[in-house]
């Protein structure tokens, strides 16, 4: 059984696209360029599977989540079906409001009781948010991470700006995560799979594309760069043996000791917003 094709949202200054599954983004063209949000063709578009590509919602749980015991990986919010609340128009933008609930029993893994609310709105910027709130009787923590797949040249000749002097975890280290410090701007030379203590904003310097797509982040105190480069690529399943140059994902998130503690009755929104501007 294949998943209803995506809703379209058309603005002014741009087009895109998302699915109920996961509250999936999986298009987003500003008016003027190409598109911005990557899509594997080999995407598997079925209920209960993770979409590969467009902009995941990672939670509660990031990977194996802060045990390294959990499943499904990323936790359960990219593949629930999330309810539509909304869609229309705020003059400038295309909305899209959509809510998850989770009640205390439906997990094993996650025992808490929470509500949470997705807007994307876009047009010629990407704007998304993701709130979450405590509705359950004691304090819990969570992961989360808006998974951005994002569109490039050729990630070789790609560089990401924003990131000097952070730490990250490196994930992709054959000897085991690291923590490292970054020097400079970060260029792709093979996998590459980090999570960054990043706040700020980062700029894509698309070389091949002639663009640079700037992203800015909202209570988000982590953030992912991700490009599985070859081997990687060619142990997915739902990746295409010649993708991977076409992509990298740049996540904001909360993740591992910047994971999200709400008391009962508490309420979190993290923000992630991208537009582009001409290389020059
Ligand atoms: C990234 C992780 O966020 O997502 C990587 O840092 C992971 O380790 C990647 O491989 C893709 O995950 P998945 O579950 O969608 O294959």
């Amino acid at each position: 059984m294949s998943l209803p094709p995506p809703i379209p949202l058309v603005a002014r200054n741009g087009l895109g696209s998302f699915y109920e599954h996961g509250a999936q983004l999986s298009s987003w063209t500003p008016a003027g360029h190409t598109p911005v949000i990557w899509l594997s063709a080999q995407a598997v578009l079925e209920p209960g599977t993770a979409i590969r590509g467009g902009v995941p919602i990672i939670f509660p749980w990031f990977g194996a989540g802060r045990s390294g015991e959990l499943t499904p990986a990323h936790g359960f919010a990219r593949t629930s079906t999330w309810a539509l609340v909304e869609t229309g128009t705020d003059g400038e933008h295309a909305v899209a409001v959509l809510a998850l609930r989770g009640e205390r029993s439906e997990d094993p893994q996650f025992g808490h009781a929470f509500s949470a609310r997705y807007e994307i709105r876009l047009g010629d910027t990407l704007q998304l948010s993701l709130s979450v709130e405590n509705t359950d009787n004691q304090a819990w923590s969570f992961e989360e991470a808006l998974h951005t797949y994002l569109r490039v040249g050729d990630v070789r000749r790609v560089l990401v700006q924003g990131l000097d002097g952070c730490s990250y975890l490196d994930q992709a280290d054959p000897q085991g995560p690291l923590v490292r410090q970054q020097t400079g701007d970060l260029a792709f030379t093979g996998e590459t799979d980090r999570i960054y203590a990043s706040s700020t904003s980062i700029r894509v310097i698309d070389d091949s594309l002639d663009r640079v797509i700037v992203i800015e982040k909202e209570h988000s105190a982590s953030t992912v760069v991700w490009n599985p480069w070859i081997d990687k690529a060619h142990r997915m399943s739902d990746f295409g043996d010649d993708e991977w140059p076409h992509m990298l994902c740049i996540e904001g998130g909360n993740l591992r000791d910047s994971a999200v503690c709400l008391e009962p009755g508490q309420s979190h929104t993290m923000r992630y917003s991208a537009h582009v501007e001409a290389l020059v």
